[in-house]
């Protein structure tokens, strides 16, 4: 029998944007193996989309209740061992929390839910199931961000003093001055996206990527949010002012209308003695900043590189390694976790992760919503 890890899919069918990247994450060091799920809520559509991508159909359910209904008839040895859900936001909570309440290891796109209320009830979910949960920030899965954990963590740069990250997407420009494109996507209708889109979109991803490297906690933030239009429920555009637990302070710039960009993330951390610069764009570069000094380019699969940075770099130097591959360590971690094999806390995120981000969000919101004031999150 295969020793590989049985994986079920919910959503990220032929029509989705990011489906694509957890299959070939899951596949890419030989650990898991799709053995159904519900690609999207049209049959045709669902089952369509599977016999074209040539994967077994008999365990393809007409939708959610029917997967877990049909999966705790079969013994534990063939059932599903972990679910990976990627629909729209509002269904993660629904999904994940049933999924938990039945014993199952969840893999949960971000934002993880659509409130911190959900967020909070989850983490207590899991709490009694005591299975593993990982929230998919795919960035922190890339070799050159992980070494920047490692070398913040080192000491490489001395205290932190100065953050700064910027999220720049210009995708929703041409949609936002359209009211009846606007009414077509789920990210811009609260009921499908929650409290925001802006900030839930990417601004979590710039959060959870500022603590994930730095280990600090931003624990104040300050926020001023973009609307455009004022019968546009959902944030596009936003600057967070933050404060971290050392006392560091800086901004998350945050962007869905920045004409003409693509997926401009970048993450800029200042210490007392160096600074590190890295850009999604070219993520095989970790640019190194000291007074007086010329500036050093890192980059992966060198020796240089931290234990935990090598474990995400699969060829030899000089081979460009992206956002798959990104996703990929991701799941590698949380495969070593689902079979109880040593794995360093780097190497996912996990429900405190998810649960952070949406004290982040909702903070966020609030902060605008009261004049721009700033606001505590939780511990
Ligand atoms: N980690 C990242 O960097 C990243 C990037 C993009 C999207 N995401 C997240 O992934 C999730 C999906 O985003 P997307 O852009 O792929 O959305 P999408 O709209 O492109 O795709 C959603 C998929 O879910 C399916 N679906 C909808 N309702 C369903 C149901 N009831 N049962 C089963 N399937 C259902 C749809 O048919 C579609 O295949 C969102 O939560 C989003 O925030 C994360």
């Amino acid at each position: 029998m295969s020793s590989k890890i049985r994986l079920g899919i919910l959503g990220g069918g032929g029509d989705s944007l990011i489906g694509v990247l957890h299959r070939v994450a899951s596949a890419m060091y030989d650990q898991y193996q799709i053995v159904g799920g519900v690609f999207n809520p049209i049959w045709k559509e669902n089952i369509g989309f599977v016999e074209n991508i040539g994967l077994p159909t008999n365990r393809v359910y007409k939708d959610f209740d029917t997967l877990i209904e049909e999966e705790l008839k079969l013994p534990e040895t063939k059932r599903m061992q972990v679910v990976s859900i990627l629909t729209p936001n509002f269904l993660h909570f629904p999904m994940a929390k049933k999924l938990l309440e039945n014993g199952f290891n969840v893999i949960c796109e971000k934002p993880m839910t659509t409130s911190y209320e959900e967020a909070k009830i989850l983490e207590n979910t899991l709490q009694k199931a005591g299975t593993i949960f990982a929230v998919t920030y795919t960035y922190t899965g890339y070799p050159m961000v992980r070494q920047m954990r490692e070398m913040i963590a080192n000491g490489v740069i001395g205290k932190v003093q100065k953050i700064d990250s910027q999220y720049y997407q210009g995708w929703i420009n041409p949609i936002i001055h359209d009211k009846e494109k606007r009414a077509n996507i789920w990210r811009l209708n609260p009921e499908k996206g929650g409290i925001s889109c802006c900030i839930g979109d990417i601004g979590t991803h710039a959060f959870d990527m500022i603590e994930y490297i730095t280990q600090l906690k931003v624990n104040r933030v300050l926020a001023d949010l973009n609307y455009v239009y004022s019968d546009n429920k959902m944030d596009v555009d936003g600057t967070v002012l933050i404060r971290c637990s050392n006392n560091a302070k800086g901004v998350i710039r945050t962007s869905q209308i920045a004409t003409g960009e693509e997926n401009s993330f970048t993450v800029q951390i200042y210490g007392e003695k160096a600074g590190l610069k890295w850009e999604q764009e070219n993520p095989n570069y970790l640019y190194l900043l000291e007074d007086g000094k010329p500036l050093r380019v890192l980059k992966p699969g060198h020796p240089y590189n931290s234990e935990l940075s090598l474990d995400g770099t699969k060829l030899p130097p000089g081979h460009p390694e992206g956002i798959f591959d990104s996703m990929g360590n991701i799941y590698k971690g949380i495969a070593k976790a689902i079979k109880k094999e040593p794995y360093n806390q780097g190497e996912f995120p996990t429900i405190t992760d998810g649960v952070r981000g949406m004290n982040f969000i909702e903070r966020v919101v609030e902060s605008h919503q009261n004049g721009n004031v700033w606001i505590n999150l939780d511990e």
